[in-house]
């Protein structure tokens, strides 16, 4: 029997793989450990709360005294980390909260895992979940491999790099067992409305300014959340320990297309004129720094764990309108309070 912890659980992505581990391995206890951030929500987890493998621990990684308490008192034999700051503004707003949670916070938890298990590290796994932001930008042509040379460019990203390097260091200096994923950009149900897609969505809905960033160019290579949390498992299950694996969607848009076929499915379900909402779209300063184009080889996890992703765009993109439109309270919920000083800040 394992006993996984996965931190950063009550957020977009570590809730659906939180999900997706409680309902498939019974015989594994789950222990999601998050600070419950502005980001994370139990609401996200609601349906897996009273799953008898399934554990919740509200902590801070960057406390290191508790997480070594923690690992003491509960011995996990696996670690899946997904808990970060994750939202590029952000990090150019406010640079050392992503120092301390993205890199210090996940030293911590390896100094924990390494003590815990002092050289006994059979069966034992630190599998790391970060970005192809990690690569820097692409230009026109190209695409990020495992081998590409790391170049981060936003403070956010420099910070994963470095937390990248901690975790493949410790690999070679104390022989941790370990695997790391780098994938593109997600999507789906449960992201908070800070990101591209569930901020659109929801200024859509309430007939408010899309702000597209300088010339709207930008390229990103967008996957769907659940497909992400399948390649975690298959990863976790299957990947070879001491490996890097990209996961990517082989779909890359610029932002203006993908606001326009966002607007054009959004139009249809609320039942507005085609095009209506057109008139929302604003172009607004650039972000500083801003990275041009994102898109990644997912050759070798295709190749040796046989995974791609199993929705196309337009379905994925369906499917996470359909949730936003039914679950308002949640998008209240999460847009109350500090969220209106955060949009403020931010857009006007
Ligand atoms: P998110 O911001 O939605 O969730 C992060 C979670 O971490 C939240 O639940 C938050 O409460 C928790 N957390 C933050 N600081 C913490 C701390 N100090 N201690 C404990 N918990 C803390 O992020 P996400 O989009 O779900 O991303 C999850 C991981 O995947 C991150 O490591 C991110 O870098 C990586 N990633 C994200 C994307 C993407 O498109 N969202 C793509 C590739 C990789
Ligand atoms: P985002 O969802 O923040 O992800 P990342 O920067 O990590 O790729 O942004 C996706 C793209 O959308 C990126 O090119 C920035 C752009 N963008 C806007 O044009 N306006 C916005 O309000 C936001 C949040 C992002």
């Amino acid at each position: 029997m394992k006993r996984v912890l996965i931190t950063g659980g009550a957020g977009f992505i570590g809730s659906h793989v939180v999900r997706l581990f409680v309902n498939k391995y019974p015989n594994d206890a789950i222990y999601n450990l998050d600070l419950l951030t502005y980001a994370g929500n139990l609401e996200n987890l609601s349906d897996v709360d009273g799953a008898t493998n399934y554990h919740f621990i509200k902590a801070d990684i960057v406390d290191a005294s508790a997480i070594h308490a923690l690992f003491d008192t509960h011995q996990f034999t696996d670690v899946i980390h997904l808990a970060a700051e994750s939202h590029v503004d952000r990090s150019i707003t406010d640079p050392l909260a992503f120092v301390r949670t993205n890199v210090i916070g996940t030293v911590n938890l390896l100094n924990a895992f390494r003590d815990t298990w002092k050289g006994n590290f059979e069966g034992k796994m630190f599998y790391h979940i970060s970005t192809d932001e990690v690569y820097g930008t692409l230009g026109e042509t190209g695409l990020f491999e495992e081998t590409t040379s790391y170049d981060p460019n936003s403070p956010y990203s420099a910070s994963k790099a470095s937390s990248d390097h901690f975790v493949r260091a410790y690999g070679e200096t104390y022989g941790m067992p370990y695997k790391i994923t780098n994938c593109s950009n997600n999507y789906g149900p449960n992201q908070f409305p800070e990101k591209l897609i569930p901020l659109f969505i929801n200024n859509v809905i309430n007939n408010k300014a899309l702000p597209v960033y300088g010339d709207g160019k930008y390229t990103r290579d967008w996957l769907y959340v659940i497909d992400h949390a399948i390649a975690i498992d298959l990863v976790f299950h299957k990947g070879k320990l001491g490996e890097t694996y990209n996961i990517g969607g082989f779909n890359e848009w610029q932002n203006i297309e993908l606001i326009r076929v966002l607007i054009k499915l959004m139009d249809e379900k609320l039942g507005r004129p085609a095009g209506e909402s057109e008139k929302l779209i604003t172009y607004v300063t650039d972000r500083p720094g801003h990275d041009r184009r994102y898109a990644i080889d997912a050759t070798k996890i295709n190749k040796e764990l046989g995974w791609k992703p199993s929705v196309t765009f337009e379905e994925g993109l369906s499917a996470t309108i359909n949730w936003y439109l039914q679950n308002e309270a949640w998008m209240e919920h999460v847009t109350s309070g500090a969220y209106q000083e955060y949009y403020n800040h931010q857009y006007t």
